[in-house]
């Protein structure tokens, strides 16, 4: 596929703009729409599937001192923030041990995934180990997250949007899928927002 070996617009900008991975746009464009993260306050922000490190790296510049973050990964940051209010857990989100760590460092006014399975091609599998994944961060994400707090989640589109932002519904006062214009073209990736967390 020749437009995966070229750089395109978001990933010149992401490199020019000292970030490991174009997605951070997608996030930036989440967070815009949706009003994730108000100026004032001390929030405390979950990144699931964080690295190489974009959404991070964005969220502390974002934050700017005020507030903490806590990301989790089973592979290692590319980045290494000098900054007191962030840690990171190398582990899987299946991980019941790595889950009671960052409930530990919860609650969290914002939850945000962009957590994916490496892919294999085929659609079907892809989209099953999606949702495990999906389904392993909502359950988190309602544990974790504090009255009012918000969740985003990347899901592969197909079967189980309707299913799952009508389980969202129940817990939050708004539910939808949006597809970041960042999100390249052919991807079939979409996200789940969730606002308004109800206790
Ligand atoms: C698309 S990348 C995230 C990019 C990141 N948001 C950034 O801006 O740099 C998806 C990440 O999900 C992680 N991941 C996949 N399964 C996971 C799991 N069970 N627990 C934690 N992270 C997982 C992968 O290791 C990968 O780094």
């Amino acid at each position: 596929m020749a437009g995966y070996e070229k750089p395109d617009f978001w990933t010149l900008k992401a490199k020019k703009e000292g970030y490991p991975a174009r997605s951070v746009y997608k996030l930036e464009e989440i967070v815009a729409k949706f009003g994730l993260m108000k100026a004032g306050g001390s929030p405390a922000i979950l990144d699931i599937g964080a690295a190489p490190g974009s959404w991070s790296l964005w969220i502390l510049r974002k934050l700017a001192g005020a507030g903490k973050l806590a990301a989790v990964d089973i592979q290692d940051l590319g980045i290494a923030p000098p900054d007191a209010n962030f840690t990171f857990i190398k582990g899987s989100i299946l991980d019941e041990a790595i889950r009671a760590r960052l409930r530990e460092l919860g609650p969290y006014s914002l939850v945000v995934s962009d957590a994916a399975p490496s892919t294999t091609g085929n659609r079907l599998v892809d989209q099953s180990r999606s949702e495990e994944l999906v389904e392993s961060v909502m359950g988190l994400g309602l544990e974790v997250l504090a009255p009012g707090g918000s969740l985003v989640m990347k899901i592969f589109q197909g079967g189980e949007e309707k299913r799952l932002i009508t389980a969202l519904k129940g817990r939050f006062a708004q539910a939808r899928a949006f597809k970041p214009e960042a999100c390249r073209a052919i991807s079939f990736e979409t996200y789940l927002v969730a606002t308004g967390f109800k206790r």
